[in-house]
């Protein structure tokens, strides 16, 4: 009964998310994963000041969360000494309580977009770890604090760890010491109890960064730092990472006790993007040339292939969504991503540029077995 059940449920999906207009009903991303984990989506500031009429349809109708793309970064909200501009970051926090969304804070501590002044004294020499932890504790407890009870989840810290799974050295590492990071939590937790607080970074899914970023969890579990979850930020490619290393890095995250989200999902479909730097400029030149091969479209293979990566991610995902908390695209359209660099136009998101669902929409709601709202 449950297979009969299960299967009129699948096709009856597969023949209304081929349909558009007021005849069938396509279910909503957030519909669809609504027993599973929340949809979120990043906002730029048009999009939360209500001016992106393309986007924010979508926004209201396929998203339960919102993460801002830059409006609580350091720069935007601490640009200098002693002066907050909490402009932006109102009206984003306004938007997602008008919208009954589960609002993101990211992020407090990060290497970058964070103004210079932060590390440094008159004479423009770095400051002492006193001075720096006083800036910190000032800052994240002046943004967390303002919205308190109202932000849901802080980035507390943002890309500590460096790609041989050793802590990075920032000047937040080389000026305060290891410990930037306890602290970061601890004034996180300070200014908001309530808040959930993530380690947030990209490219765990390689191995010796997955292990440099286990041991720091240990270790701020051992040490009883409220540390509430990992965010794997998501940046995929097409053929990176593969589904099973994706699998295994959730379930070794799972098994230390903390929750996975997925913050910055997007899929880079442009492959030059994808090399090293190399000083050969042979291969250089090809890489440039190459950078900008679907500046007229996405060619329908393309299109499929990014359908099915989408799918394959998403299959990974729901297998784990007992810890899987939230699962957040990095972009409304296509034409909003960060992945489109000056002479590359990019295809990363669900929405294409003219706000139509693509075909990985309808294969991100059909990996869902029970997508149809009840
Ligand atoms: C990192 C940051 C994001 C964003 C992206 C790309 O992943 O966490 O805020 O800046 O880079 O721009």
């Amino acid at each position: 009964m449950k297979i009969y059940l299960s299967l009129t449920k699948t096709v009856l999906v597969v023949l209304t998310a081929g349909l558009v207009g007021g005849c069938a009903t396509r279910p909503t991303l957030k519909e669809a994963y609504r027993n599973d984990f929340l949809i979120g989506v990043a906002l730029n500031e048009k999009q939360f000041s209500g001016e992106d009429q393309r986007g924010d349809p979508i926004i209201k109708s396929q998203f339960d969360s919102i993460s801002p793309e830059n409006a609580l970064k350091w720069a935007s909200v601490h640009p200098e000494p002693g002066v907050y501009d909490f402009t932006n970051a109102d009206r984003y926090v306004a938007f997602g309580e008008s919208n009954h969304m589960a609002i993101i804070g990211h992020t407090l501590v990060w290497n970058r977009q964070t103004p210079r002044w932060v590390y440094r004294d008159t004479n423009d020499d770095f400051v002492t770890r006193e001075v720096l932890l006083e800036r910190m504790r000032d800052h994240i407890q002046t943004v967390v604090g303002r919205y308190k009870g109202r932000i849901k989840s802080w980035d507390v810290v943002n890309e500590a760890v460096a790609e041989d799974g050793k802590l990075r050295r920032s000047n937040w590492e080389k000026i305060i010491g290891d410990d930037y990071i306890e602290k970061a939590f601890q004034y996180a937790h300070e200014a908001d109890p309530n808040a959930e607080l993530y380690y947030n970074d990209f490219s765990l899914e390689n191995e010796p960064k997955r292990k440099g970023a286990i041991e720091l969890i240990k270790k701020l579990k051992a040490e009883g730092i409220p540390i509430t979850a990992v965010g794997l930020q998501g940046h995929l490619k097409m053929d990176w990472p593969t589904v099973e290393e994706e699998d295994a890095t959730i379930s070794d995250f799972a098994k230390l006790g903390v929750k996975v989200v997925i913050t910055e999902l997007d899929v880079d479909v442009v492959r030059a993007t994808q090399g090293n730097r190399t000083a050969d400029i042979d291969a250089n030149a090809q890489r440039v040339a190459g950078a900008n091969v679907y500046s007229k479209g996405l060619p329908d293979e393309v299109q499929r292939a990014l359908a099915k990566r989408y799918a394959d991610i998403f299959a990974v995902y729901l297998k784990h969504c007992d810890v899987i908390e939230r699962v957040t695209l990095w972009g409304v359209t296509d034409g909003n991503s960060w992945l489109n660099t000056p002479g590359r136009v990019n295809y990363p998101l669900l929405f294409d540029r003219n706000g139509q669902p693509k075909p990985a929409f309808t294969a991100v709601i059909q990996a869902v077995k029970n997508p149809v709202p009840e």
